[in-house]
This record gives C-alpha cells, structure tokens and sequence, in this order.
C-alpha cells in the first residue's frame, strides 16, 4: 500500500526504549541531547515577542511567492548587519531550514540524482533526501583534535555528478567552521562539476570566539557579478533567533551567473505550490531578528560557560578528549578507548540517567564519541557531566579487575 520511501522501521531503537523505561520508573533524567532552546529557560524578550506576532498584517492575506516584502528586507538586513549585500529580491521565505533543503533538492535534482553531504552529519539529510528521491554520498570531515574536511573526499564525490555539494558552516554537531582555503577548494569542485553550493548556516551567529566574518572565498559568490557557482545560503529564525516554533527559513541565492535567475524563478513556481512561511511569523519577522539579536549573549554565554565546565572536568580524566570546536550548540567527546559510544550511551542512561547521543546517530567513523548539548541549563549540565565522569570511572574500575 505504502510508498518503499516511507518504509521507515517503525520500533522504537534501544536508546530510546531505555529512555522510555527510566523516565516511567520515575527516576530523575538529565537530558544532553536537548536541541530545543524553547525549554532551556533562556531569557526570552516575551512581551517583544507577543507584541510582534498581534500586528494587524496578520490579519491580512497577501501571498507573494518569495515571501512578505517587509520580511524579505529584514532577512536582507540581517545580512548587511554582517557586511554583506543580499536583495530583498534574491530571498526566498520558508517554514523551516529543512523545508528549504527540500525545496532546493526539487530545484536541482531529479529522481537517483546524488548530492554530496558531510559524514558525520545532523541525520535529517538522510531523511530528506530519501523523502525526495535523491542520493546522498558523503564526503569527509576528518578528525585531528579539531574537524576538517577532507578535500580529497569532496574530489572524490564529484566522480558521481552530484547536483549540489551541501556545506553546514558551522558544522553540526562537530562545530568546526570552514576556513578560506577550503572553501576556494569547494567553490572550485562546485564550478568544475556543474553543482550548486547549499550552505547551511543556522548556527553562523553562535561563534565561540566572537563572529568569525564570512571568509571572502565564499563573499566572492555574492552581488550582482555573482562570479562563483550559483549558490544558496540556508538559514532561519529557528536557531539564529532561537525560535523554532515561528517556523520561518530562508534560502538567499547568490552566485551562479546567468543561472541565478532561472533559479529565483524556478524557485519562486516552488514556493508558490506550498506557500508554508505563516503570515504572522512573516509580519512579524523584523522584530522577531531584532528579540533574537537581544537573546543570543545570553546563549552564547550558556554554551561558553559549560563549553569551558567540560573541558576543565573532563582535562582530569585520562583518555578522554574534548574535541575542538569552534561554534554551535553542540560538543563532541571521544570517549577512553575502548569503550563503544553505543555501550556508553545506554549504560550511562541506565545506571545515571544521563541521556546523550552516541557518534554513530550522526555517522561517525570512529567509534566512541558521544555528542552532548551545550544548551542545557548549567545546573543540570554539570551535574550530567559529573555523572558521566563517575560513570567513566567504574567503568574503568570494572576494566582493572
Ligand atoms: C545543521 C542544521 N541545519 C538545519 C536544521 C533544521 O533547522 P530548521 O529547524 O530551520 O528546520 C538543523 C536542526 O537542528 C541543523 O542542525
């Protein structure tokens, strides 16, 4: 009855059904997978935010297929915020960053086409591709304390005429940002095998170290010149304004010569059939950036803070690495070796109650590291990280008997 790409296995994996059983036995979970900043207790602007969405603009409905104009602007001043120049008219209103993917996927691939994607990676790629019938085949992100990707891999994969290479600057969950070099390096694989760039960029605004600036490989792409290949940047109130619920993304196309304006107009025909970004979220959007730019210091400041809490704890436990990152919600831990990541994650749900993902959720190589939210509030964070080190520590015990 049911279409082979919705032939999902539907029980629920182990993790899970551990999950499932401490929380029923009433016993206390502290969860570090958590990605929704809407339950971290974050000091959102409620009133600014309520204000925005009860605008009389709501009440009316205008479709325009690349989304309200006022909301287009406000996206387009995002950019010139961080020096770059993106019109209005070359941005196109979503209901999310994955809808985005999914439209894109549609523009430039048709069915068995391959598009090129980090590994490790978030795994909803997996899902979206499969969901509009295209390949994805992994180029390298490679692990030497921090991440990089591996250039040689992205050469590879262009063997298989992919339709687009997908870059996530930042990385998630690894957190590495792409540096100048590699970017000419993509830029070029992009050009060399007729792809389009996706680059994904929710988490540019949560940079460790202070806004990292676009590395002007990348900027080369933007304005009307649009020298490099066509190119499309991904982002949206879901991360950047830590508000997910709005549902509202964006695709900005730069790049790509004359190919940019069949792209807009292809994409606007898209766009049009679905019409997903909301009205109000829409209307609401220059002040739902502005409530976003006066909540970030204090995300920011959460994921430094417990950023620098593991490093210290974890710096006196021998064989376990924090691994380098440079942005995002996330961090990555290699685990003493020995242990599976996939042992760790259960036995530590079981006998701590500490909830975190193991690497191979996200397609790791290596075995035996385990990925742990950096937006959790810093009580429960602490104490989560100190019961995954007391949990190390038997675990070592147990290895010496
Ligand atoms: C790298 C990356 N891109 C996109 C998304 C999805 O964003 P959205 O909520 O806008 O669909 C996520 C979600 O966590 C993500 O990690």
């Amino acid at each position: 009855m049911f279409s082979r790409r919705t032939e999902w296995e539907a029980s629920a994996n182990e993790l899970t059904e551990i999950l499932n059983s401490v929380r029923a036995s009433g016993r206390r979970v502290i969860d570090l997978t958590v990605s929704n900043p809407t339950v971290c207790g974050f000091p959102y602007p409620q009133d600014r935010i309520l204000r925005a969405l009860s605008s009389p603009e709501s009440l009316d409905y205008s479709p325009d297929p690349r989304g309200l104009l006022s909301a287009r602007e406000a996206v387009s001043g995002y950019y010139r915020d961080r020096g770059e120049e993106i019109p209005a008219s070359d941005i196109f209103l979503t209901a999310s960053t994955s809808e985005s993917y999914s439209l894109l996927f549609r523009l430039l691939c048709d069915q068995e086409d391959a598009v090129l994607v980090p590994r490790p990676s978030y795994p909803l790629f997996d899902y979206l591709a499969a969901l509009n019938d295209v390949r994805t085949v992994p180029y390298r992100l490679a692990c030497d304390g921090g991440w990089e990707i591996d250039i040689d891999s992205v050469r590879n994969g262009t063997v298989e005429s992919p339709r687009a290479i997908i870059v996530v600057d930042p990385h998630n969950p690894t957190g590495s940002f792409v540096p100048g070099p590699a970017w000419k390096v993509l830029r070029d694989a992009a050009a060399g095998c007729g792809a389009a760039l996706i680059v994904d960029e929710v988490f540019r605004d949560y940079a460790f170290g202070g806004p990292p600036g676009r590395s002007a490989e990348l900027s080369v792409s933007h304005g009307p010149a649009g020298r490099g290949p066509l190119t499309f940047l991904l982002n949206g109130l879901s991360k950047t304004a830590a508000l997910p619920q709005m549902k509202i993304g964006w695709i900005a196309v730069t790049g790509g010569g004359a190919d940019a304006d069949g792209a807009k107009s292809r994409l606007e025909i898209l766009n049009d059939t679905y019409l997903s970004a909301n009205t109000p979220a829409q209307a609401a959007l220059p002040e739902l950036l502005a409530a976003g730019d006066s909540l970030r210091p204090a995300i920011l400041e959460r994921v430094r803070e417990n950023l620098a809490f593991l490093g210290e704890t974890l710096g006196a436990v021998p064989g376990c690495t924090l691994l380098r990152a440079e942005g995002g919600w996330n961090a990555v831990v290699r685990l003493p070796a020995g242990i599976p990541d996939g042992e760790c994650v259960k036995s530590l749900l079981r006998e701590e109650g500490v909830y975190c993902y193991p690497g191979f959720f996200f397609d790791f190589e290596e075995d035996g590291m385990i990925i742990i939210s950096l937006i959790v509030p810093g009580g429960e964070f602490t104490d989560g990280v100190k019961a995954f080190v007391r949990w190390i520590g038997g675990r070592r015990g147990m290895a010496q008997r």
